[in-house]
């Protein structure tokens, strides 16, 4: 069986179709979503918090990685997968497309994500002319934890969201075929999602994205701490991860999630 591919999502895109994305880690989790109709698969850096334990993102490394993807790819055949590259793992180019080639070569992604504006254009070009296909990911960049000073929402003011539109819009022109979009005003969330072809995943962005991602655990309510406040507890509401999971894929294909509450 093939997998999904980006011009499936691109169509998707273009027939206003919902994409459903979640995170995950591990072959088992990963067989489960692509059976609950999940379209893509994030193994997210979100790992070294969910899986290790860590207070950040910040130590994952590029061999954590691999690791994780791999086990992903093995569990499922028709999801689309992308992996994250790692803090500082894509600090220059020549870094970046060794480090995403391992991604790809030895994981299996399809896709590799990474976080910035304009200041990753460069490296975003220098891969996708090299035939890796990159989402970009705007917003709240968990990786910036120290600089933003805690997970906030981005782009509240007329000037950061002015911004962010722009970073969009290059970020497409340097050949990115993705984006996401996390923790910004709902209204910005639209504006981007207007603004550029590609598709526009939103994690905290608002309902009008062209799709939605979460963090695995934090839809299944497993997290420690406390639920960010666009995600919701669908293992609560189902009582089985499998429920859970296609509730999940059903509430976002709908429209039906995110709600009001569930953006800012
Ligand atoms: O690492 C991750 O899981 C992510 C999502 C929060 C979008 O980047």
């Amino acid at each position: 069986m093939s997998r999904l591919n980006l011009t499936s999502l691109r169509k998707m895109k273009v027939e206003q179709n919902k994409i459903a994305v979640l995170t995950a880690y591990d072959a088992s989790f990963s067989h489960v979503l692509e059976h609950a109709g999940v379209d893509v698969i994030l193994v997210g850096d979100s790992l070294g918090m969910v899986i290790q334990g860590q207070e950040s993102t910040l130590p994952v490394t590029v061999d954590d990685m691999v690791y994780h993807t791999g086990n992903v790819i093995r569990g499922s055949e028709s999801v689309f997968v992308i992996a994250d590259m790692p803090f500082m793992s894509y600090a220059n180019t020549d870094q970046a497309v060794s480090n995403a080639a391992r991604l790809m070569a030895e994981g299996g992604a399809q896709m590799v994500k990474l976080e910035g504006g304009a200041v990753v254009a460069d490296t975003v070009k220098q891969l996708t002319e090299r035939g890796i296909p990159v989402c970009a990911h705007l917003g709240l960049l968990p990786q910036s934890v120290h600089r933003l000073g805690g997970y906030r929402v981005q782009g509240r003011d007329a000037g950061g969201a002015e911004q962010l539109v722009k970073d969009a819009k290059t970020l497409q022109d340097v050949g990115a075929d993705m984006l996401v979009l996390e923790c910004v005003p709902a209204e910005l969330g639209k504006r981007v999602t207007a603004a550029v072809d590609i598709p526009v995943i939103g994690i905290g962005a608002g309902n009008s994205c062209d799709g939605q991602v979460l963090v695995l655990y934090d839809m299944l309510g497993i997290t420690p701490g406390k639920r960010p406040r666009f995600s919701h507890d669908f293992l609560a509401e189902t009582g089985a991860i499998p429920a859970a999971i296609a509730q999940y894929v059903g509430d976002v294909k709908s429209g039906k999630f995110p709600t009001l509450d569930q953006q800012y």
